[in-house]
């Protein structure tokens, strides 16, 4: 089953003089399951194709669809939910919020999403990943794995 379609993906950035050319007519697909490593050079648009992939830039032409949904068809609220529940994005720095504590961090994009928190599967997640004896600690009292493991779950 086709899980990913990318269709003449092109992505620039500035204008005149400065026009880059981060992504030039890319197309591939995904099956569900399948393993895709993306290698380049630095600059020649990894990240890129990532970011719009995951639904936090937009392509300057060409289709992303996954699981059959045309991603950019999407108005920014819909855009907005599509990336806190059908991708995951890990990147090398956390994105966790300096302030709030491991279930803060957590909880917030259910929360975000008008939803209510699922006691239980909090619970169970934060045991799996070994971080019930840390509820209450900040990012920065955490170990690097503690902080991606936390910046990788919601629940
Ligand atoms: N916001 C931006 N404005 C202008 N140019 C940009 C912007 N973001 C990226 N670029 C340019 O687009 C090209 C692709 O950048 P991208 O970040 O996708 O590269 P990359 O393959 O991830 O590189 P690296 O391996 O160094 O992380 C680069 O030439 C970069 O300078
Ligand atoms: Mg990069």
């Amino acid at each position: 089953m086709e899980i990913l379609k990318i269709e003449n993906l092109t992505k620039t950035y500035g204008e005149g003089s400065t026009l880059v050319k981060a992504l030039d007519n890319v197309s591939f697909t995904v099956e569900k399951g399948e393993f895709l490593a993306i290698i380049g050079p630095s600059g020649s648009g990894k990240s890129t194709l990532l970011h719009i992939i995951g639904g936090v830039d937009r392509p300057t032409s060409g289709k992303v669809y996954m699981d059959g949904q045309d991603v950019y068809a999407q108005d920014e609220e819909q855009l907005a939910v599509f990336r806190r529940r059908q991708v995951g994005l890990i990147y090398q720095f956390y994105n966790l919020i300096p302030v709030l504590n491991v279930v803060e961090n957590m909880t917030l994009p259910v929360l975000m999403d008008g939803r209510e928190v699922n006691q239980q599967r909090l619970s169970e997640l934060l045991d799996v990943l070994g971080l019930k004896e840390r509820t209450a600690n900040l990012p920065n009292q955490l170990s690097g794995g503690q902080q991606q493991r936390v910046s990788r779950h919601s629940s």
